[in-house]
């Protein structure tokens, strides 16, 4: 609004230059104040649209996750929704069909279910699952006997990823998967970790029963992902300890566990089936439950190479002993060996047992050194255990 001074308006003192001046200044300023009210007014109509789009987010119905079972010949899919059932659906037209893989996450309309959008892969759930150790601690010198055993998991599993050129010049393929088999506690698992601390290859350690638990309904994907990680991260060894829990033998009951267990482990078969043992990858695996496993893995070109892990002779438990008690303060004249003798059929990890049990009981009659009369009241203990631990699973006992 322009108020002009009425005096000055109507006096005629005032010099008509001065007026003009007056007026340039005038208009400027006005045109200055409507550049500003121009730019304030772009940048609400911004934030208005950006609020606009924030309420229609807000105001979408939430999408159901999924993932992708199998491609249907007539271009539909079947998933399985997170919320369980399996369905057969459509997808949103923007979706490239062929690169769909079955595993892959999806996001998935509320009421049709068709597929609107993929998902990305979550690697680290993966990551986390299979427990990546750059080096696990875990030495050739923590093993206590089962000499035989080690020898032969070296030239399986370090020589080709150390010195391949070795296969090459002799023209033979390495085998290609390595299965430790052996009753709880003999060392299996520490035997996988020792080698991958002898080479310097990254060790990828994945828990069958957490994959088929934990992971429900993508077993399959963290199994694919498994192997590329391998390769990214290569030279790798893969350990995939408690096969039993994905490999056991299929049968034909229908619950969806068991089906998810058999994609997981079709899934398996098919990484083992698709790659070549001098890629600078190894694969382990290790069992307790030999007996239960499909006759599929140990086929030629899968784990076709078996290594039995026994319990201890008693000059192995002697070696598993002195590891264990190593750094502990034992009286002078404790005689391990005569302690051996009181420790047949115990595995590896009671005899390790044995030996915390031991020192616990010199640190509850607060002594500094540990006596033959701790590990007898140890032994005792543990013969107990494992007398209720034989009764409650008679299998137990058809280990050899
Ligand atoms: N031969 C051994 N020498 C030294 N320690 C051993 C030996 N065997 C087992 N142990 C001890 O017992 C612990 C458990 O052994 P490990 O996990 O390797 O057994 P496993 O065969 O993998 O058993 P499971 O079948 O239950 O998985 C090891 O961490 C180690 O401390
Ligand atoms: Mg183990």
């Amino acid at each position: 609004m322009v108020t002009v001074d009425d005096d000055a308006a109507v006096s005629p003192a005032v010099d008509t230059q001065d007026w003009h001046r007056w007026l340039m200044e005038e208009t400027e300023r006005f045109e200055s104040e409507k550049r500003q009210f121009e730019s304030e007014l772009s940048r609400l109509k911004r934030e208005n649209a950006h609020l606009k789009g924030e309420l229609a987010r807000l105001r979408a119905p939430p999408q159901v996750i999924g993932t992708v079972r199998d491609m249907l010949a007539d271009g539909r899919i079947s998933i399985k929704s997170s919320s369980g059932p399996d369905f057969v659906v459509h997808t949103s037209e923007n979706i490239d069909r062929e690169a769909l893989l079955a595993g892959d996450r999806v996001a998935l309309h509320r009421q049709t279910l068709a597929v609107l959008e993929v998902l990305p892969s979550v690697k680290d759930s993966l990551v986390m699952g299979a427990e990546v150790l750059e080096k696990p601690s875990e030495t050739y010198k923590d093993i206590g006997g089962l000499r035989k055993e080690l020898d032969e998991l070296r030239s399986t599993v370090e020589l080709p990823l150390l010195k391949p050129e070795l296969f090459d010049a002799v023209g033979v393929e390495p085998p290609k998967g390595i299965l430790l088999i052996g009753a709880p506690g003999t060392g299996k698992t520490l035997l996988a970790k020792a080698v991958a601390n002898a080479t310097d290859a990254s060790f990828i350690r994945l828990i069958g029963s957490e994959l088929v638990q934990k992971y429900i309904g993508e077993g399959a994907r963290l199994v694919r992902e498994l192997f590329q990680l391998a390769h990214e991260k290569s030279p790798s060894i893969i350990f995939i300890d408690e096969l039993d829990a994905v490999g056991a033998k299929r049968m034909d009951v229908g619950t969806t566990g068991d089906r998810e267990v058999q994609r997981t482990l079709m899934q398996l078969l098919g990484e083992l089936d698709g790659f070549t043992p001098r890629g600078d990858i190894a694969i382990m695996a290790a069992s307790n439950r030999p007996d239960i496993l499909d006759e599929a893995l140990l086929r030629p070109g899968r784990f076709d190479r078996v290594i039995r892990v026994p319990l201890p002779d008693s000059e192995a438990r002697l070696k598993i002993l002195k590891i264990h008690s190593h750094s502990m303060s034992l009286t002078r004249n404790l005689s391990l060996k005569k302690l051996v003798r009181k420790t047949e059929g115990m595995s590896g990890a009671d005899l390790r047992a044995l030996c915390v049990e031991a020192g616990m009981n010199a640190i509850q009659k607060e002594r500094d050194k540990v006596r033959a009369v701790d590990f007898q009241r140890a032994l005792k203990k543990m013969r107990n255990r494992l007398t209720e631990a034989d009764q409650k699973e008679p299998e137990q006992a058809l280990y050899s």
